[in-house]
């Protein structure tokens, strides 16, 4: 695989997970951009959105996007809900919408085992109405923007990194 995959889609749709078993099934680094930028800053998310707000966390991920395009090869990497927005988004790689309802986000978070980590390192998702609007916004763009789009709903993670394989032509 010489082209990156760039997993794009909203907080909770499983990017992360998917990207992880994409990478052992396919034997590739797998590398997300929130633990970049975590690691950038020696701080969470979450805390970088407390102490310095949303616009210098989006600032964070331009500078993140760019220094991708001019460094990583042949990698998944997962991004966060919001990294669809920087430009050049396409010089990284093929990107892949991983895609699903709303509420069938809402009950994946709701029901997993470790949710309340999950809700509570996510900013945004503090509020569900709010999370609500934020994915209307969204729904259109990231379908705009994504070169393949993957539903994931009803399917196991096998068939969603299949899936995913041979819509990027990855052997
Ligand atoms: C965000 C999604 C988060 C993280 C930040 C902002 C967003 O990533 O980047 O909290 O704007 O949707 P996940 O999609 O991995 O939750």
């Amino acid at each position: 695989m010489k082209k990156n995959i760039i997993l794009i889609g909203f907080m909770g749709v499983g990017k992360g997970t998917t990207a992880r078993a994409f990478a052992k099934k396919y034997e590739v680094y797998n590398i997300d951009t929130d633990d970049l930028i975590e690691s950038k800053e020696n701080k969470e998310v979450k805390k970088i959105f407390e102490k310095k707000g949303e616009a210098y966390f989006r600032k964070l991920e331009q500078k993140t996007a760019d220094w991708i395009i001019d460094s990583v090869q042949g990698t998944l990497i997962s991004c966060g809900g919001g990294f669809y927005k920087v430009k050049n988004l396409h010089k990284m790689g093929t990107v892949v919408l991983l895609d699903a309802s709303f509420d069938w986000i809402l009950n994946r978070l709701k029901t997993a085992k470790n949710s309340e980590s999950k809700l509570a390192k996510r900013p945004l998702f503090s509020q569900e109405a709010e999370a609500k609007k934020l994915y209307d916004e969204r729904e259109k763009a990231y379908k705009k923007v994504a070169d393949v789009i993957v539903n994931v709903e009803g399917k196991s993670l096998e068939e969603i990194v299949k899936e995913i394989a041979k819509k990027c032509r990855v052997q």
